[in-house]
């Protein structure tokens, strides 16, 4: 985006659970950049859903409730907050229920679209890093610097549950296994910004590295980029 050209852009795309979240937020503190986590707005709109009893798999009924939702980012001591409709829905927004359905309502063009812009807006006016599934491909072209961060499904698994038993949430390792395994499937067969790498990404495979290996990676290509 040639409106872009003062502020800097690095996106981050991958699988779910590949560790985008906690290396971006991290790395974005170190740099003095602001951190978006685009996920939680697919997750706002598939909790929006849930509370609503819409079929996530109903293109139209989906569609129907997106001009009574209103999805707003807020920082808090320089953490993203997520408001649903004005109320904080950060984490209620992270269960696995929660997850399966944003990635449904993630292949609905009307959806990504409805969130485009929003996306956008942040890098428009402050240097970002960004992650998602599809930044480096679709919402910022334009990034100076494209990572695309995966892992095996196996410790990606892993993680995920140790993250969620850390906020107190139990999850079974084997259900999250299967859940990634069929959210991995969605995004990347998805017809709308399927989850790929930017031709001009830069690949990092985590699983063998650790947290502060990664971030140490990560960090290292956004400075040689700068
Ligand atoms: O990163 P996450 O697990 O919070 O993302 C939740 C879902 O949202 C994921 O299954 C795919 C979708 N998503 C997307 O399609 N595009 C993005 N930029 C970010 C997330």
């Amino acid at each position: 985006m040639s409106e872009n050209n003062h502020f800097i852009a690095a996106a981050i795309d991958g699988p779910a659970g590949a560790g985008k979240s906690t290396i971006a937020r991290i790395a974005a503190k170190e740099l003095g950049f602001i951190y978006i986590d685009t996920g939680a707005m697919y997750r706002s709109i598939g909790l929006a859903c849930l509370k609503s009893n819409i079929d996530v798999n109903d293109a139209e009924a989906v569609k129907s409730i997106l001009p009574q939702t209103e999805i707003s980012i807020v920082f808090k001591d320089g953490e993203q907050h997520i408001l649903l409709n004005g109320k904080d829905v950060s984490d209620e927004i992270r269960t696995e229920k929660v997850s399966m359905s944003a990635s449904s309502v993630s292949a609905i063009p009307a959806v990504r679209s409805f969130l485009l812009e929003l996306q956008r807006s942040f890098a428009k006016e402050n240097n970002v890093i960004m992650d998602g599934r599809d930044i480096g491909t679709v919402v910022l072209p334009d990034a100076q610097v494209k990572i695309f961060l995966t892992a095996s499904p196996e410790s990606r698994a892993r993680r995920r549950t140790d993250q969620l038993a850390e906020k107190g949430i139990e999850a079974d390792y084997k259900a999250v296994l299967e859940d990634i395994i069929k959210r991995d499937y969605n995004d990347t067969h998805r017809e709308t910004a399927p989850l790929k790498a930017a031709d001009d990404a830069v690949l990092v495979d985590t699983t063998e590295l650790t947290l502060e290996q990664s971030i140490a990676a990560i960090s290292q290509i956004i400075k040689e980029k700068l």
